[in-house]
């Protein structure tokens, strides 16, 4: 881009202040501005700006019900499986990661992906993900393309994450990366705030922006071009997850479901998780701060909470669904955050106080679009526990331990007992379930 063509750009959206600095600006520092202000769309910016106008939209959720949940056994998740099998082996499944994200709270330097959590090997985060999709690409026969979200900040890390560990033993032809947008921070009034004399302050769109950014960056085209129906979606932080589980994605294709979300029975009433609920036809993700102590702790007619299950993020969404949502504008939310800003004078300020807002999309936003939803309960035992703090709940600790509990369950169901504080590792690809280990055997590395 060209600084007139910036100019023009930039006085579209009432913020000609990005460029108060040019003339103190160095050949890099001037280009590294342009390259910036080409990313910014006047309509984006308006449409913060009306964001900002409007305030935090926090809905009314007093009308809610709890949905239905299933909860499969016997011959229903017999009928899932099989049905789940079928896509697998037809090669229409494809798995979709959100790693795009900062992982500031665990405080980590460098993709989260790629923190160690292998309670034996300090395998990475993304070895895990990797592995499991090897293993049900060799068991079902198709390749699972596997679509990975970064950010601008981690992008290049990311994938040399991946080409130093051959890609964890997957094909590089089916790994695609691609990178989330970035929205510019602002003040109060509107205004875009730069962090320095020629940089602007800018922060990754939340996992919402991954619609836009499949768009944008071919992924969907690609996902149509493969035959892909259904499409399995999951976090970076969660090793336990269950990745292209048969039985949800069969579970979702039996109901022609458009967005299907795997539900956990909530660890406490007040648990920070998203909760489902039902208005009328649809279906809205009610954030825990939007949820009233009454709601959170209201009983069923059994003694059971009423809104007992929460959303660990694990979905799958029908390919065509997101290709219809991906054009849509989403909602954004808004963060009031301490951000670095440069005075009149081009000196940068650390504020002490929140002086400006972030803005982010929720990927769950687009529940109440789908046409038919469906919801399926697990135990989070099994498939959930986030790597989120560097400490206390949710950390690596907790995480590593109950990676290694579920383990031992899978022994204990072929009959070996590993006691408790053993260290125990199990590579995906040698199972990924119990089954598997029945059918593989077992050989203890002790
Ligand atoms: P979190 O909300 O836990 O955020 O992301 P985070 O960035 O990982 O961690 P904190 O809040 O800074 O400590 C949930 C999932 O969404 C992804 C993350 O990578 C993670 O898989 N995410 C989040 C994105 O891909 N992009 C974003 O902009 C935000």
């Amino acid at each position: 881009m060209k600084l007139e063509e910036a100019k023009k750009l930039l006085e579209k959206c009432g913020q000609e202040h990005v460029l108060a600095f040019w003339n103190k600006l160095g050949k890099k520092e001037r280009e590294a501005l342009l390259a910036q202000v080409a990313t910014i769309e006047p309509e984006s910016v308006k449409y913060c700006q009306e964001a900002l106008a409007k305030g935090a939209d926090v809905p009314d959720s007093s009308k809610g019900k709890a949905p239905k949940v299933a909860v499969l056994k016997g011959k229903k998740l017999a009928a899932a499986v099989e049905a789940g099998e079928k896509e697998l082996k037809a090669g229409r499944v494809a798995a979709l990661l959100v790693a795009g994200g900062q992982g500031s709270r665990l405080g980590y330097d460098g993709p989260k992906g790629c923190y160690s959590i292998g309670p034996i090997t300090d395998a990475p985060l993304f070895y895990f993900h990797a592995r499991k999709i090897l293993a049900r690409t060799i068991r079902y026969g198709r390749p699972i393309p596997f679509y990975v979200m970064t950010s601008e900040a981690n992008n290049a890390a990311t994938v040399e994450c991946f080409e130093k560990n051959d890609y964890f033993g997957l094909n590089p032809k089916d790994v695609f990366f691609f990178t989330q947008g970035m929205w510019p921070g602002m003040t109060k009034d509107g205004k875009i705030i730069l962090d320095a004399p020629g940089h602007v302050f800018m922060s990754p769109d939340g996992h919402g922006g991954l619609l836009a950014a499949l768009k944008k960056s071919g992924a969907l085209a690609d996902m149509k071009k493969r035959g892909i129906k259904s499409v399995f979606f999951f976090q970076v932080d969660n090793p336990l997850v269950e990745i292209a589980d048969p039985a949800f994605i069969g579970y979702h294709v039996m109901n022609k479901s458009e967005y299907s979300l795997k539900l956990c029975a909530k660890r406490d009433p007040k648990e920070k998780v998203g909760v489902p609920m039902q208005f009328g036809k649809t279906f809205r993700m009610v954030e825990y701060t939007e949820m009233t102590d009454e709601q959170c702790n209201r009983k069923a007619k059994d003694g059971s909470l009423y809104f007992l299950y929460g959303s660990p993020a694990i979905h799958v969404f029908d390919r065509e669904f997101l290709d219809r949502e991906a054009s849509q504008p989403m909602p954004l939310h808004l963060a009031f955050k301490k951000i670095p800003q440069v005075d009149g004078k081009g000196k940068v300020v650390k504020p002490t106080e929140p002086n400006g807002y972030k803005f982010e999309k929720f990927i769950f936003d687009i529940l109440p679009k789908a046409k038919v939803a469906a919801f399926l309960a697990f135990e989070q035992k099994d498939e959930f526990s986030p790597v989120k703090n560097a400490e206390g709940g949710d950390s690596p600790a907790t995480c590593k331990a109950d990676m290694q509990a579920k383990w031992r369950r899978w022994l204990a169901e072929v009959g070996v007992t590993v006691a408790e504080g053993v260290p125990l590792e199990i590579d995906p690809l040698y199972a990924v379930d119990a089954a598997d280990l029945k059918a593989n055997g077992i050989c203890l590395d002790a």
